[in-house]
């Protein structure tokens, strides 16, 4: 609330609301808000720290420790929004499909998805179990207040529904594609359970103090144009729309996506994320100016000189070119052995840099 509304400057109105939520809306922004994917992992000792008591899914589990953990990487890093610690996979288990993180080899579901059967006993009816992501959520809001924006985030439905499918992650996508060409109404089925319970626990993550939501395809680029659009996107834009009319942006996020920018625009998605592989004004011209974009460091330029880190962060913002509408961050997550003093540089780097 202003206490002088009579008063307000250009200045302040550049201020109003936070700088990352601004500029996920395209409004103007005093500096370029930056944030990194997997900005809380183990290339942080702290991370580490709590890992060597607590198992990833126990962290996601206890609302104190993933608030903590969250937190703790956001100051740290001075960056402009707090993504919640969780997982993509959390989802899966109140749908009736436990999985485990085998050290080294990731994700692992036990019985994954492979007939209609299979795909029609999924349960859309217990996403209450998911409320520990919310009641995290509180506790980084009540923390945060204004000063960072906080992301809620979920899976896409064909991410998500490929990951039910192949068991883990996959090179091929054999299974997943088998199930999609050849059992289609299984698929309808599936993405539309998928649909409904992302849509109820992205509820959930808004209603306790969610500024924006970030919606990961991760595996969207395993598909071709055609079949992205056949068998993804309006699941996708199901999904994108519900969430807007909860009333916040929605990151809508994925990796070798190059050829399909404009159909994941046509999403309606209010910020693409933009990998690394391409030129972020070039991925902001196949995107549309009409949206905001988020990106496209690559990761691995974070073990570079600072030098050369300087060079590449500075081409990203040359890239933008001052357009409202650019957040800045990395193409894919941080890996583990980053050094943090790098990230942390990045971070100055782009709240100095000025046109
Ligand atoms: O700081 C943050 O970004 C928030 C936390 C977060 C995690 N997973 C915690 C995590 C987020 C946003 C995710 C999303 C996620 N999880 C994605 C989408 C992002 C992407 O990379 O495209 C995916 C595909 C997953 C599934 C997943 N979780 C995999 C494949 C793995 C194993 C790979 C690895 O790095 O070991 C995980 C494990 C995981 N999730 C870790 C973290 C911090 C690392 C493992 C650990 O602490 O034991």
């Amino acid at each position: 609330m202003k206490s002088n509304p009579g008063k307000t400057t250009p200045e302040d109105v550049l201020l109003e609301g936070n700088r990352f939520v601004r500029a996920c809306l395209r409004k103007p922004v005093d500096r370029t808000p930056v944030w990194f994917l997997r900005q809380a992992g183990r290339y942080m000792q702290e991370y580490r720290d709590v890992r060597k008591h607590h198992t990833l899914v126990e962290i996601c589990k206890q609302p104190e420790l993933a608030a903590e953990v969250t937190i703790t990487a956001a100051e740290k890093l001075g960056v402009d929004a707090a993504i919640i610690f969780a997982d993509l996979l959390l989802p899966l288990e109140p749908m009736g499909l436990p999985f485990e993180f085998q050290a080294g080899e990731g994700p692992v579901v036990h019985q994954p998805v492979r007939t209609s059967h299979d795909v029609a006993v999924l349960h859309t009816d217990r996403t209450d179990q998911l409320e520990y992501v919310a009641r995290a959520i509180q506790k980084v809001a009540a923390h945060f207040g204004d000063r960072l924006g906080i992301i809620g985030f979920c899976g896409a439905p064909y991410t998500l529904a490929s990951y039910m499918i192949e068991g883990g992650g996959s090179r091929n996508y054999i299974h997943t594609k088998q199930l999609m060409y050849g059992e289609s109404a299984s698929w309808r089925t599936l993405l539309d359970k998928l649909v409904v319970v992302l849509t109820e626990y992205c509820k959930q993550q808004v209603d306790a103090g969610a500024d924006v939501i970030q919606i990961f395809d991760s595996w969207a680029g395993s598909l071709s144009v055609t079949d992205y659009r056949d068998y993804a996107l309006e699941a996708s834009t199901r999904l994108v729309r519900a969430v807007q009319a909860m009333g916040v942006p929605v990151i809508y996020f994925g990796v070798e996506t190059t050829g399909l920018l404009s159909a994941m625009a046509s999403t309606g998605a209010d910020v693409i994320g933009l990998d690394w592989r391409q030129p972020l004004d070039e991925g902001w011209h196949a995107v549309g100016h009409t949206r905001a974009v988020q990106g496209n460091l690559d990761p691995i330029t974070l073990f570079a000189p600072l030098e050369i880190l300087e060079v590449r962060v500075k081409e990203i913002l040359r890239a933008a070119a001052g357009r409202p509408g650019h957040i800045f961050n990395l193409g894919h997550g941080i890996v583990p052995g980053t050094p943090v003093e790098h990230v942390q540089e990045v971070v100055k780097m782009v709240h100095k840099y000025r046109e």
